[in-house]
């Protein structure tokens, strides 16, 4: 992107100042009714524990095991607290040690490198692509320079790398793969679903993801030691026969004195919460796409926002929207921030100078000393980020055009203060 005047086009008829946005676009779905008198049921039997001391009654969680297994394809998965704790167990039950490299996509989230520094590895940062999916050609170069380490991917914003390439890079560089499907629950890439391309996938349900019991998260994985390590890791103590998708007991037997606990279990309560969310994904899914499609349309139509490209072997679960402002410099991008905050729409900027609220530019973790990453840089500068709440309806998506296109509006007519400069690449 190049530096571009501010002046307003006085060609554009004005747009007028629209209504505020009423739909807070951070709301969550309602934990089905189900859900509700499960867990309440849970806190009158006071059993929310997820094993059983001395009579195995049914968790569940190992129920939620069972089906999301099932539902992703997978053989086995493993509950545990958090998405950014199944990726710490994914590459612990990898056995990646201190001082290895990890390589992950540069565009991410805090605990993706976290679970990198979890183990005591270092994260090496591969470069962003225009489609906001990891750069193909920089991953041939890392993975050549580290071959045989361990590649762990973020489907970014729900955002698919081109799958068949990037396992045939892991192929013939001996990468093992961790995908962090945080973002890409039902999401596929030529049909196969994100989850089942690596040798683990990890899942969050934390509430803005696809699933939602505030906090929690999901390993899967075919493999019967990843899985026995897994189940022993999350904090099973001996009580893995209560796993109901887990391999054979004998499988557990060599691990059983050498596996740490490292206590990341699921708490009933989460997994009564999210068992009746699961038979309502589809559904959930074709309406954040329809949503997606819907602002997309309008977003397209706006001079100085641009979208990324997709592709149309990525079935991708459009619960955010990504785009670019284009011809603003940092001042335009931060004063079309704060116009479309007022009227109710927030918008989260990659390129910040201070990130607010969540960081996701590589620059904010500097405990990883990455080295510089120029086209993550520019992409990153330019880049906003809209969650799509389900509580949204066609004509909310358009209202929000309406308004992202006067904040736009408004942005390029303001002055420019003297001695401001152009500052793409900074965090
Ligand atoms: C891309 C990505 N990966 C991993 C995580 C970690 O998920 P959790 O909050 O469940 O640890 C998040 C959280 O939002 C995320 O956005």
């Amino acid at each position: 992107m190049t530096p571009q005047s501010q002046s307003h086009d006085e060609s554009r008829p004005g747009r007028e100042r629209p209504a505020r946005l009423s739909v807070d676009l951070a709301t969550p779905e309602p934990i089905p009714a189900e859900g509700i008198r499960a867990a309440a049921a849970l806190m009158e039997s006071g059993a929310l524990f997820r094993y059983a001391e001395i009579d195995e009654i049914g968790s569940p969680v190992a129920a939620l095991e069972s089906e999301f297994g099932t539902r992703v394809g997978r053989r086995y998965a493993v509950a545990v607290n958090s998405c950014g704790a199944a990726l710490y167990m994914g590459l612990h039950c990898l056995d990646v040690g201190p001082t290895e490299a990890v390589l992950l996509n540069s565009w991410t989230l805090a605990p993706v490198p976290g679970a990198v520094a979890h183990v005591g590895a270092k994260p090496v940062f591969v470069e962003t692509g225009e489609d906001l999916t990891i750069d193909l050609n920089d991953l041939r170069v890392r993975a050549a320079e580290y071959q045989g380490s361990v590649l762990l991917l973020s489907h970014m914003r729900g955002h698919i790398a081109n799958m068949t390439e990037v396992t045939a890079i892991c192929h013939e560089h001996g990468l093992r793969l961790v995908e962090d499907c945080a973002h890409s629950l039902g999401g596929t890439w030529d049909g196969q679903a994100t989850g089942t391309f690596g040798e683990v996938g990890c899942f969050s349900t934390q509430t803005y993801k696809h699933l939602n019991s505030g906090e929690g998260g999901l390993l899967v994985t075919d493999d019967e030691e990843i899985a026995a390590r897994a189940i022993l890791a999350s904090g099973s103590y001996r009580l893995h026969a209560q796993h109901t998708s887990r391999p054979p007991l004998d499988r557990f037997e060599p691990f059983l004195d050498q596996e740490p606990n490292h206590s990341m279990r699921m708490n009933a309560i989460a997994a009564a919460v999210l068992l009746p969310q699961l038979p309502l994904l589809e559904d959930r899914i074709s309406r954040w796409r329809m949503l997606y499609d819907r602002l997309a349309r309008g977003l397209r139509d706006i001079e100085g926002i641009r979208l990324p490209r997709r592709d149309g072997r990525e079935h991708f679960v459009g619960s955010s929207l990504q785009f670019w402002v284009t011809g603003s410099d940092h001042a335009g991008i931060a004063r079309f921030c704060t116009v479309a905050d007022e009227l109710g729409v927030h918008v989260k900027w990659f390129g910040a100078h201070r990130p607010a609220g969540f960081t996701s530019n590589y620059r904010s973790w500097s405990y990883a000393s990455a080295s510089n990453l120029p086209r993550t840089d520019t992409l990153l500068a330019g880049l906003c980020d809209l969650r799509l709440p389900l509580a949204l309806d066609e004509a909310g998506c358009d209202h929000v055009v309406e308004i992202l296109g006067y904040a736009l509006q408004e942005a390029r007519a303001t002055p420019k203060h003297p001695g401001e400069i152009h500052e793409e690449g900074t965090t």
